[in-house]
């Protein structure tokens, strides 16, 4: 993720085009090397071994949503990552391990009828946990395909009862430099926050994470818990949850804050709307070596185009 004013911190805005991501990306794997990368992805993967849930996973996949290509392999994802809490790079894996994640609770407040805080392992003991398969779209123009673990959004929305005049919901990560080293950054409008629509929160397809790939969330994928909106862009798919607020003021995201004429509200995957500084045409398939082009919603229309009806006029990412 880019912004447009040019900092002594920032990458060259060259380094956002298709061509040097994929690149780049082959430099950073180059660079782990094939053992290093599945060492590192192998590191997380013992870590979690301790994780008290980790009799949870494998869950049963949920056989209605199909992918269109392969799923991604998990060492070039585990690999790969945008948390900028712990770095503005691909590369955080190993600074991720720092994460501590229990105890861990989340907190959903604000316009509810019954404010709740729940601890990590009571939220997935309740939860009806699945598998799903989802294509994940960032607005750096790269995809890739996931088998992710977690239940609807909804579901634990509904613990603590929404009141009707709830408008939006915004999600906020944990805050805590003494381990995450880009929070001492403090350009950055940290703590990082994201927000949807009730409407868009209620859909099928909002989906709340935690596991991957068979097995409890590694650190670097934003565990103990995280969003995934498989028809939006991957920015809006917040890592390490702390806190849900129902709110009727419409959420202020970290991109948006950092840069709204770039990073807006809505974010739904659209080919036909440009980033202002590259297409959004097409996408480098993680893993794949090609690139594809990229579909509206990222191909999730059946589930979400009614939710956009009337608002065709909104110029971000619709
Ligand atoms: N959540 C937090 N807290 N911090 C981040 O930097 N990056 C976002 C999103 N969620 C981010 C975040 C972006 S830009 C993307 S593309 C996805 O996480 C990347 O998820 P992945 O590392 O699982 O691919």
């Amino acid at each position: 993720m880019l912004v447009r004013f040019r900092k002594g911190w920032e990458i060259p805005e060259t380094d956002a085009t298709p061509e040097s991501l994929f690149s780049n990306r082959r430099q950073a794997l180059a660079g782990l090397g094939a053992i290093g990368a599945t060492a590192l992805a192998g590191r997380g993967a013992r870590a979690q071994d301790a994780d008290p849930s980790a009799d949870l996973y494998p869950a049963k996949r949920n056989d209605k949503f199909v992918l269109d290509r392969e799923i991604t392999p998990e060492q070039i994802n585990a690999n790969y990552n945008n948390f900028y809490e712990f770095g503005s790079y691909k590369r955080v894996a190993k600074e991720a391990q720092a994460l501590k994640i229990r105890p861990w609770t989340v907190k959903i407040d604000g316009m509810v009828e019954k404010p709740v805080e729940l601890g990590i392992d009571d939220i997935v003991r309740r939860m009806p946990l699945e598998e799903r398969l989802y294509r994940h779209r960032c607005v750096e123009a790269w995809s890739m395909a996931v088998p992710w673990t977690g239940f609807p959004l909804r579901s634990l929305l509904d613990l603590a009862r929404p009141l009707g005049s709830a408008k939006y919901v915004q999600f906020k990560t944990f805050l805590n430099p003494s381990i995450a080293p880009g929070q001492k950054e403090t350009w950055y409008p940290w703590p990082y926050v994201e927000g949807v629509t009730i409407e868009e929160s209620a859909n099928d397809l909002a989906f709340l994470v935690t596991g991957a790939y068979g097995k409890p969330l590694l650190k670097q994928f934003g565990a103990p818990i995280r969003l995934a909106l498989p028809w939006k862009y991957g920015f809006k798919h917040i890592k390490s949850i702390v806190q849900i607020t129902l709110t009727d003021k419409r959420p202020k995201s970290y991109w948006e804050a950092l840069q709204d004429s770039e990073y807006g509200f809505w974010a739904n995957v659209n080919p036909a709307v440009p980033h202002p500084r590259w297409s959004q045409a097409t996408e480098e398939v993680l893993g794949a070596g090609k690139r594809v082009p990229t579909q509206l919603f990222n191909g999730y229309g059946e589930f979400v185009a009614h939710l956009y009806k009337g608002l065709e006029k909104e110029n971000l990412y619709m």
